[in-house]
C-alpha cells in the first residue's frame, strides 16, 4: 500500500508532486448488471443490463477464489481456498441455485517475472506451466470450478483497458512521484510500522526493497467516506465480523492513494497511452472476477463482463489479502460505476510451526502428496472439519489420520458396511420396507431432519466445520440407534422382532442417505459412493438438490449393492509394523509407501 513514511511523497490525497490526469470524456455512467439482482450492499446507482434475456431470470451465485500467483506451483495453503470454495459451490447447486464458481491464476508483475527468470523459462511459458499445475491439482481434489481466468488472457486485457478508461474518466488518477518500501511477495509497498527486524515483511520475513518511482495514482482517499458507509450499512460486507472490525481499522486510520502502474516493471498490461509503464499487479488481477465469466475468443468488455456474472456475490480470501479485497476493491469499483460484491470473506491462515505456510517461506504441505497418498475426500474434509473456518489451523500427519479414520471410515463407512452385512444376510439385500413406514411412531427421524436442518444453516453461514460437525452427528446417532436395537439378534428372534429389524436397517440405510448428500459438499466422491451402494445410478446422483434431504426416498423393494468399504482406513506406522510380525499379518488390502490405506 502507498503509505505513510518520512520520505513519502504523496500525502494521502493529491500532493504537490502529483500531475491530475486530463480527460477529454465525461465520468463514467454506472455500469451495472441485470436489474434481478441483490439490493444489499449496492451503494453504486445501477442501471438495467444490456442483455434482456437474463431479465426474469434467477441471480446466479457468482463466488470467486483469489486467483493464484504463479511464481510456484500450489501448496496446501492454496489448496485450502479452492476447496472451501468448492464445498460452498457444490453446496449452493444443491440449492438449485445457478453457480458461477470462479478460480485462476494471477501472472503479471515482479514477482512472476523474477520467478520465470530463475527457472530459466520466458514468462509467459513458466505461466503456462505453473498456471497448468493448478488446474491439474483441482482436478485431484475434485474441484468443479465454471470459470478458470488466467490475467495474461487477451479477454482480460480487453477488460483492464476499459476499467482504467472509466477510473480515468471518473478523475480519480494522476501522476505522481512516490518513494518507499516495497515487498515483491506481498507484491505492495509497505508502511514501515508494519515491518519487523531489517525492514522484513511481517508475511514473508524477507527485507523490503527501497523503490523510487513515477507512477499513476488511485485516488483512494477519495473513498474514505463511501466506504465507511458501507460498512455500516451493511456490516456483512466483510466476514467474519472480526475482520470486518479490522477493516473499519484500517479505514478510520485513514485512506492513502495508492500507485496503481509501475515503470520499472515489464511483464504486465501496459498502460493505456503511455507503454512505459504498466498496470500494477493488484490493480490488474481483480479485475479477473470480471473478465472470467467472458468466453475465451468473444469480443471482450468490461460492459459484457458485467451483464454475465456481476456483482460477485462472495470473494472467498486469506486474511493476508483482505486489504485489497475490503478496501481498494470497493473503491475502485465505486470509481468505475460498478456495483459491489455482496460479501469478502477473510480465512486464516494453514500454519506449520506456527508460520503461514507459503511458497515464499518454503514451509509447504504438497497437497498433491496427501491426494496420492490418502484421497482427495480424506484431504477435503480433514481441512474442512479442523481448521475452524475464519481461524488459523495447524497440520498434522498424526491429527489428519485420526481424524478421517475415526470420522470417514469408522462412523460414516462402518456404519453402511455393517447395515447393508446385515440386509445382505437377512434381507437378501432387497428393502423390505418404505422408509417412511419404517420410521412410523420413531423419534429418531426427526432427530435426523433437524439435525439436517442445522448442517444447512452452518454451511448458508459458510461455517464449514459446524457443517460437517453436525452431518458427523447423524452419523453418531446412527450407530448408536443400531447399537441399542441390536437387529443382528432380533433377526435371530424371528416374528415381529425380525420385523423390526428389518425395519431399523432400513432407518439406518434412509439415514446414510441423507448423510450422503449432506456431506457431499466436502466429500464428493465419498457419497457417491455410498449413494450407488444403495442402489442409485451416478446421474441420480448427480442431480440431487437439498430437498432430497427430506425423509422418504427409500422405498420397499428396492435393492442394495454389495456391501464393499467405502472409505478405506489409513493405517498408520504402528499398526503397518504390527502387520509385519508373522503372527499379526491380517491380510488388509494395503496400498504401497510406508503408510497405506486398508479397508475398514
Ligand atoms: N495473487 C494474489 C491474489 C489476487 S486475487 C485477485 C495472491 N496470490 S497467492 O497465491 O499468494 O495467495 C492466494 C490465496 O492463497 C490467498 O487467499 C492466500 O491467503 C491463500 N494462502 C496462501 N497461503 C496460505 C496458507 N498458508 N493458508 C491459507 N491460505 C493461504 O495473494
Amino acid at each position: 500500500m502507498a503509505a505513510g513514511r518520512a520520505f513519502f511523497c504523496v500525502p494521502s490525497s493529491i500532493g504537490a508532486t502529483a500531475r491530475r490526469l486530463a480527460f477529454a470524456s465525461p465520468p463514467p455512467r454506472p455500469l451495472a448488471s441485470a436489474p434481478h439482482r441483490r439490493g444489499r450492499g449496492r451503494c453504486c446507482a445501477s442501471i438495467s443490463s444490456s442483455s434482456d434475456a437474463s431479465a426474469s431470470a434467477p441471480p446466479p451465485y457468482v463466488l470467486t477464489t483469489p486467483l493464484y500467483y504463479v511464481n510456484a506451483p500450489p501448496h496446501m495453503g492454496s489448496a485450502y481456498t479452492t476447496i472451501a470454495a468448492d464445498a460452498v459451490a457444490r453446496f449452493q447447486r444443491l440449492l438449485q441455485k445457478k453457480v458461477i464458481f470462479i478460480t485462476g491464476t494471477d501472472e503479471h508483475g515482479e514477482k512472476i517475472a523474477t520467478s520465470a527468470e530463475a527457472s530459466g523459462r520466458n514468462p509467459k511459458e513458466h505461466c503456462d506451466t505453473i498456471s497448468n499445475s493448478y488446474k491439474m491439482l483441482w482436478a485431484d481434489l475434485d474441484i468443479e470450478y465454471d470459470k478458470f481466468i488466467r490475467t495474461t488472457d487477451p479477454k482480460h486485457e480487453a477488460v483492464v483497458n476499459d476499467f482504467y478508461s472509466r477510473v480515468l474518466s471518473s478523475g480519480d488518477l494522476y501522476r505522481a512521484d512516490y518513494e518507499g518500501l516495497y515487498c515483491v511477495g506481498c507484491e505492495e509497498y509497505k508502511d514501515e510500522k508494519e515491518l519487523v527486524e531489517n525492514n522484513c515483511c511481517p508475511v514473508h520475513l524477507k527485507p523490503c526493497v527501497p523503490r523510487k518511482e513515477d507512477n499513476y495514482f488511485f485516488a483512494l482517499s477519495k473513498y474514505q467516506h463511501k466506504l465507511e458507509e458501507l460498512l455500516r450499512r451493511n456490516p456483512d460486507f466483510v466476514r467474519p465480523s472480526y475482520r470486518l472490525h479490522e477493516v473499519q481499522g484500517w479505514i478510520k486510520s485513514g485512506l492513502r492513494d495508492f500507485s496503481i502502474s509501475r515503470a520499472s516493471v515489464e511483464w504486465g498490461i501496459p498502460v493505456p497511452n503511455d507503454t512505459k509503464q504498466t498496470i500494477y499487479v493488484w490493480f490488474d488481477a481483480l479485475l479477473g472476477y470480471l473478465s472470467a465469466s467472458l468466453d475465451d475468443g468473444e469480443q471482450a468488455s468490461l460492459q459484457k463482463a458485467v451483464d454475465r456474472g456481476w456483482p460477485a456475490s462472495l470473494h472467498l480470501i486469506g486474511k493476508d489479502i483482505l486489504r485489497f479485497h475490503a478496501v481498494y476493491w470497493p473503491a475502485m469499483l465505486m470509481s468505475a460505476g460498478i456495483s459491489l460484491p455482496d460479501a469478502v470473506f477473510g480465512h486464516g491462515f494453514l500454519t506449520k510451526d506456527g508460520m503461514k505456510m507459503g511458497k515464499s517461506l518454503g514451509n509447504t504441505l504438497e497437497p498433491k502428496d496427501l491426494v496420492d497418498r490418502f484421497g482427495a475426500d480424506a484431504v477435503r474434509y480433514f481441512f474442512l472439519r479442523e481448521v475452524e473456518f475464519g481461524n488459523d489451523g495447524d497440520y498434522s500427519e498424526g491429527r489428519f489420520i485420526n481424524t478421517v479414520n475415526a470420522h470417514l471410515a469408522n462412523t460414516i463407512g462402518n456404519l453402511l458396511n455393517r447395515t447393508l452385512g446385515l440386509l445382505k444376510k437377512n434381507c437378501g439385500s432387497m428393502l423390505a420396507f418404505d422408509s417412511m413406514a419404517a420410521a412410523d411412531g420413531s423419534s429418531f427421524k426427526n432427530s435426523v431432519e433437524s439435525l439436517v436442518d442445522k448442517a444447512k444453516g452452518h454451511y448458508e453461514n459458510l461455517s464449514l466445520t459446524s457443517a460437517c460437525e453436525t452431518v458427523l452427528e447423524i452419523g453418531n446417532l446412527g450407530n448408536l440407534y443400531i447399537d441399542e436395537q441390536a437387529p443382528w439378534s432380533c433377526f435371530k428372534q424371528g416374528g415381529e422382532s425380525a420385523e423390526k429389524a428389518a425395519k431399523d436397517l432400513v432407518i439406518i440405510l434412509e439415514t446414510m442417505r441423507i448423510i450422503a448428500i449432506a456431506l457431499s459438499p466436502v466429500t464428493p466422491s465419498l457419497s457417491l459412493r455410498i449413494y450407488t451402494q444403495l442402489g442409485f445410478t451416478e446421474d441420480q446422483f448427480s442431480t440431487l438438490t437439498w430437498e432430497d434431504t427430506k425423509w422418504g426416498v427409500l422405498k420397499a423393494g428396492q435393492a442394495m449393492m454389495e456391501p464393499k468399504p467405502i472409505f478405506a482406513k489409513i493405517e498408520t506406522e504402528a499398526e503397518e509394523k504390527d502387520q509385519a510380525t508373522p503372527k499379526a499379518a491380517k491380510g488388509g488390502k494395503k496400498k504401497s509407501g510406508s503408510k497405506g490405506l486398508v479397508e475398514a
